[in-house]
């Protein structure tokens, strides 16, 4: 008999909730309650995970009083929130997505995954991979962006990276795919409220990531907060136990959200707790996540025949299974020893990191700076911000580590005067600071102006609905740039923000996102053009707040716009285009694409296509590219979207080089969902696009034809 089943056969119901139990420890503040000291209850058998708790004391401590107080001696599991570092903060999700590299994604999770394990953690409440198309919706920042495919590519390098890819022996960090499903479609782009997407979008759009991420082996998976489509998440027996476990065959743990199944009554799914805690077991959900109402209210849910005992004892064996694989039962205080020279090393993968997620908007030739320039006025609220620089979810991280903008330009150019003034808050109606800000426009060179959001304006809870900069940031901005000296405008945020007379009036604009501890080291490498920026958008940038939802792989309507007919798809007062296409993003060098070409006419689904393109730097600097490759089945029994992105590639460009990239396309890339939502493949034309970005303007095309064997 295993382990596993001989722990069940001993524990008494008591103990079995125990293990269904995951409570907070309130190091790090994550949701609406905490749960206070929880000892009395570990040492009880009550508990079988803690989070937001670090630091190898205290998690010896706690495992202390479950090994060595507790009957039966089974080790707690802990886990934390570790989305882009631990104690490295590398970018958050959302600009990281921007240097489009699955290695660099796997690498940076690897080392918060080292540096966790090394404290003690177990397990992380991500990769997140809510594809989002709302930038109202402050968890954007957190995720893969607007694209599935890239949000499939990113959940298994964050796996691999997270777990290591041999899964027989112990990783160092279980990972968790969050938060299923479909959150990034919340109505009105507001955290917690209701989702009512298609069927088709769930399976186009919103499922491929947790399916990418569970084939990559993913240990857990984390519940969304929301009603999906009239049933919120915790009680969605047919996407959790159906979806889930029987159709992807998933063995690991379902756990909810924070208090999410307490939160099942207030959603009006269960009359009382001992209905919540029964409809999330019976549909699928192993920990209960804060709420407590598994250890409390399952007891009654048995004798009210509301579930019985296997229900029970098959989320306790997953659970056991899953600290059985992590190696807590042979070694409970596991430490993954961190090599000597390892911060130094992740140090430099945050510097590598940063520098390739900022990504250039717009460049009208103001950089890289003049080497000449002497004086520099560097102005606005996120200058010299260094806890805002982490971004939201930071876990370990801490400002101290941190390399501000302002920093950074003082060590890139030693011999430059660099005059700052913050203006203005980030938020807030004081327009005092301005005019002093101003008087350091005289005389200077150039201008920075530092300006965006706080940490705290994205990630959890902190949806917009405006997307434009707060307080009196414009005010500022509009200020400083009547002053008539050269000026660059960096936005540090977790969203896109709808500026378009920033984008007008500034002669440069970056989007530097929140960064992590090497923020202003990188950002200043570009201004500098020691670095030659190469981030490209994974979300479409909106003009307007208007327009969102706003994504490039739209599917047609029967009156596309046409500015000679009102009677077309269109708005009075705004263009449908968004500020910025998905793939948007300059480098101080400029390359061409020509030449698609495609080594045959027919597709079948047994040899796949090559695609060829040939990429030309037009520069006399070395430059790093990304080559779309798109596509679109102009006829098909479900209208398909107007492209959908179907692979990408990286070149490095040596000055005036010429190289040609492939892609093996395949008749399975043409999958989608047929009317009965089972993969179909169609027969027919389909045309094939390369580009730069999604800009419909700017791409190749070529065309195929699918014949099924
Ligand atoms: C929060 C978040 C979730 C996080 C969890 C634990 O409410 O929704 O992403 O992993 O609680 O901190």
């Amino acid at each position: 008999m295993s382990r596993i089943d001989c722990l069940l056969r001993a524990m008494t119901l008591e103990e079995k909730l125990g293990q269904l139990n995951l409570v907070t420890a309130g190091q790090a503040v994550t949701g609406p309650v905490v749960c206070g000291d929880t000892t009395k209850d570990i040492c009880a058998g009550r508990v079988g995970g803690v989070f937001n708790l670090w630091g190898l004391d205290a998690l010896a401590c706690a495992q202390r009083s479950a090994v060595e107080e507790t009957r039966l001696g089974v080790p707690l599991l802990f886990g934390l929130d570790v989305l882009h570092g631990h104690r490295t903060i590398f970018p958050i999700p959302l600009a990281e997505t921007g240097a489009f590299d699955s290695r660099l994604w796997e690498r940076t999770a690897r080392a918060a995954a080292l540096e966790a394990a090394s404290e003690g953690i177990h397990l992380t409440f991500a990769p997140m991979l809510d594809v989002s198309r709302d930038p109202r919706w402050g968890r954007i920042a957190e995720g893969p962006g607007e694209d599935p495919l890239v949000g499939e590519k990113f959940a298994q390098a964050k796996v691999r990276g997270f777990q290591g890819d041999d899964f027989s022996r112990f990783y160092p960090l279980a990972a968790t795919a969050k938060h299923f499903c479909a959150g990034g479609a919340a109505t009105a782009g507001r955290d917690y409220a209701a989702v009512d997407v298609s069927e088709r979008a769930l399976h186009e759009v919103y499922l491929p990531p947790f399916r990418a991420a569970l084939e990559a082996g993913c240990a857990a998976v984390m519940t969304a907060f929301n009603n999906v489509n009239g049933a919120p998440m915790a009680a969605q027996r047919r996407l959790l136990n159906g979806y889930l476990r029987r159709r992807l065959k998933f063995d690991g743990v379902i756990m909810s959200d924070y208090t999410a199944i307490a939160e099942l009554v207030e959603h009006g799914v269960a009359a009382d707790s001992v209905e919540a805690a029964a409809i999330a077991l019976k549909a699928g959900v192993d920990m209960d996540m804060v709420s407590g109402v598994y250890l409390a209210h399952l007891p009654e849910a048995l004798d009210r025949c509301l579930v019985d005992m296997r229900d029970i004892d098959a989320a306790v064996a997953r659970v056991l299974q899953l600290k059985d694989r992590l190696g807590l039962f042979d070694d409970p205080y596991r430490v993954v020893r961190l090599d000597a020279g390892a911060k130094e090393t992740h140090r430099r993968l945050a510097l590598e990191a940063a520098r390739r997620s900022a990504t250039l908007l717009t460049n009208r030739g103001l950089l890289p700076l003049s080497a000449n320039v002497r004086r520099i006025a560097i102005i606005g609220p996120l200058a010299d911000a260094g806890a805002d620089m982490l971004g939201p979810w930071s876990a370990a991280g801490g400002a101290e580590n941190c390399v501000t903008t302002f920093a950074g330009l003082r060590r890139a150019l030693p011999n430059c005067e660099i005059a700052h003034h913050s203006g203005v808050a980030i938020e807030g109606d004081d327009e005092s600071g301005i005019a002093p800000a101003c008087a350091l426009v005289k005389g200077a060179d150039a201008v920075v102006l530092c300006l965006g959001e706080s940490a705290g304006m994205s990630g959890e809870a902190a949806c917009r609905a405006a997307l434009g900069l707060p307080g009196k940031q414009r005010q500022l901005a509009e200020r400083v740039m009547s002053a008539g000296a050269p000026t660059v405008a960096l936005l540090f945020c977790g969203r896109p923000l709808a500026v378009p007379w920033l984008f007008e009036r500034a002669q440069a604009v970056v989007a530097a996102w929140f960064l992590g501890d090497r923020a202003g080291e990188a950002i200043a490498d570009i201004l500098t053009g020691r670095f030659n920026p190469s981030a490209r958008l994974a979300v479409t940038w909106p003009q307007e707040v208007g327009q969102v939802p706003i994504f490039y792989s739209a599917r047609s309507t029967g009156r596309p716009f046409d500015a000679a007919n009102p009677y077309t798809s269109r708005y009075l007062d705004c263009s449908n285009d968004p500020q910025f296409p998905f793939g948007h993003g300059l480098s101080f060098s400029r390359t061409t694409l020509s030449n698609l070409r495609v080594d045959c006419a027919e597709l079948n689904t047994s040899q796949p296509a090559k695609v060829r393109v040939d990429v030309r730097s037009e520069s006399d600097i070395a430059t790093e590219e990304t080559i779309f490759l798109f596509a679109r089945d102009r006829i098909a029994s479900v209208a398909r979207p107007l492209i959908e992105l179907k692979d990408w590639t990286k070149v490095a460009l040596q000055p005036r080089e010429t190289a040609t990239v492939d892609f093996a396309l395949s008749a399975e890339a043409f999958q989608f969902p047929g009317e009965d939502m089972e993969p179909v493949v169609e027969p027919g034309d389909v045309d094939i696009f390369a580009g730069l970005s999604a800009d419909p303007d700017r791409l190749l095309s070529a065309r195929l034809r699918i014949v099924c064997a």
